[in-house]
């Protein structure tokens, strides 16, 4: 089986930079500003066309208005762009079902290759075919995409373009309505059928395929490490690449879990034992396990939780000095053999992140404590990456936020896209 998709309004949400660079292209020529629902138009057709018909240019302006729009698009515009929440797992549920699969578009071929790349798309796709002197026939491109012996195949897309191409090259059609063209258009257009989200997709073409695994990430710090920031960061890194992220904590993250956060975190809770404590973050685990994460990964989301075991191992076993291989004892049965694929690790000394702390928000019990708490806090992870140097990520948390963001995400990236290979 083949399946063909359509790149802009079908595998990328990409307005921001088109509409961007075709507003900049008609400034710079003095033409006026075209409404909104005439620049949606702009979406899926070739680019000498939308501003020949669209805007009333002549084929020589329309020529101009292309090389300028090209300027800003190349550059900047092709990255305003990101990759529709659930792709990803259809791309991967349809590699299961064992098809081919690739991208036919009415974008260049320069640019089409390095918003694939850039997101980490490449490697799904057998073949990629575009335009090619302003030439966007949607049937002959579909033509050059199959092989003679295809068998069943699909053409998947927004616009009625797609859905007429592949109806004249004589395959199935399936239309997306969360791209650029009305559902009206689709059917009008001759969809067979139609997928309202980016995972119906798969769930129409393959509805017998399941069972693709997410995965299971972590951060850990020092309290002062700048945590909070960097997950933020990293989310908004992930959506863009059309991961489906679940953003959870420990300890929380569940209703329980939540109330068992205030008890820990609680100034007045003074005579609180070591072991209460390591049994409370263990319970409030056992609980976030089951109802969260297992069930997140399961369903090919990708769980990003600020802090996991390793606090514990780290802050009780290290900071309250139980010991690691007693706080492992204790939570073996709250994590049950669940445990994140990767951890980024952000490495500040522990008087640096005192500095930072100090200049933050009022100390909670845990934040509280002396100096060489944290320093033993620090020992722990330390301890702990020594021992499964594989599953951390180390990153240097002093620099500047931006420099941080990048190394994490580089990592973190590189890692999913190997899972999902
Ligand atoms: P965190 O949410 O990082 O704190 P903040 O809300 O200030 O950003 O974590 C809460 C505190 O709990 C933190 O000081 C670390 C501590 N902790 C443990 O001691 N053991 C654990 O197992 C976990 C998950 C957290």
């Amino acid at each position: 089986m083949w399946v063909l998709f359509d790149l802009d309004g079908t595998l990328t949400q990409s307005e921001e930079g088109i509409w961007n660079s075709a507003r900049y292209a008609l400034n710079k020529m003095g033409w006026p500003e075209p409404d909104e629902a005439t620049l949606r138009k702009f979406i899926g057709p070739p680019l000498i066309w939308s501003f020949r018909e669209l805007c009333g240019m002549t084929e020589e302006q329309a020529t101009a208005a292309q090389t300028v729009y090209r300027e800003r698009y190349n550059t900047i515009g092709l990255f305003e762009n990101h990759v529709y929440p659930g792709i990803r797992y259809s791309l991967r549920c349809l590699k299961k079902a064992g098809a081919q699969l690739g991208v036919v578009t009415g974008k260049p071929e320069n640019a089409t290759r390095r918003i694939l790349e850039h997101f980490g798309l490449s490697c799904f796709f057998e073949t990629v075919v575009c335009a090619t002197d302003n030439k966007a026939d949607k049937e002959l491109m579909i033509r050059k995409a199959l092989p003679e012996d295809a068998g069943e195949a699909w053409m998947v897309g927004d616009r009625k373009f797609d859905m007429e191409g592949g109806t004249r090259a004589g395959i199935h059609t399936l239309g997306v309505t969360y791209g650029y063209g009305s559902e009206q258009e689709l059917t009008e257009s001759g969809a067979e059928k139609l997928a309202h989200t980016p995972r119906e997709i798969a769930e129409v073409i393959c509805p017998e395929t399941k069972g693709i695994c997410g995965a299971f990430l972590s951060m850990e710090g020092l309290d002062g490490s700048g945590k909070g920031t960097q997950l933020e960061r990293l989310l908004d890194t992930l959506k863009q690449y059309g991961f489906e992220v679940v953003l959870t904590r420990e300890p929380g993250g569940t209703p329980i879990g939540e109330k068992i956060r205030g008890i820990l975190l609680d100034r007045e809770n003074t005579g609180m034992t070591d072991e209460t404590e390591a049994l409370l973050y263990a319970a409030s685990r056992a609980q976030h396990v089951r109802e969260v994460i297992r069930p997140a990964v399961r369903d090919g989301k990708i769980v990003l939780c600020d802090r996991f075991v390793d606090s514990s191992v780290a802050y009780q076993g290290g900071g309250r000095q139980m010991g690691i291989d007693r706080v492992l004892e204790i939570n073996k049965h709250a994590v049950d053999g669940t445990m994140p694929d990767l951890t980024v690790y952000l490495e500040i000394g522990h008087r640096k992140a005192l500095e930072r702390r100090c200049a933050a928000s009022e100390p909670d019990r845990m934040e509280m404590e002396a100096e060489n708490f944290h320093a033993r806090v620090e020992d722990g992870y330390h301890q702990l990456i020594a021992m499964d140097p594989e599953r951390f990520a180390v990153v240097d948390a002093e620099g500047d936020r931006d420099g941080i963001a990048a190394e994490i995400a580089e990592k973190v990236l590189k890692k999913l896209l190997e899972i999902e290979a």
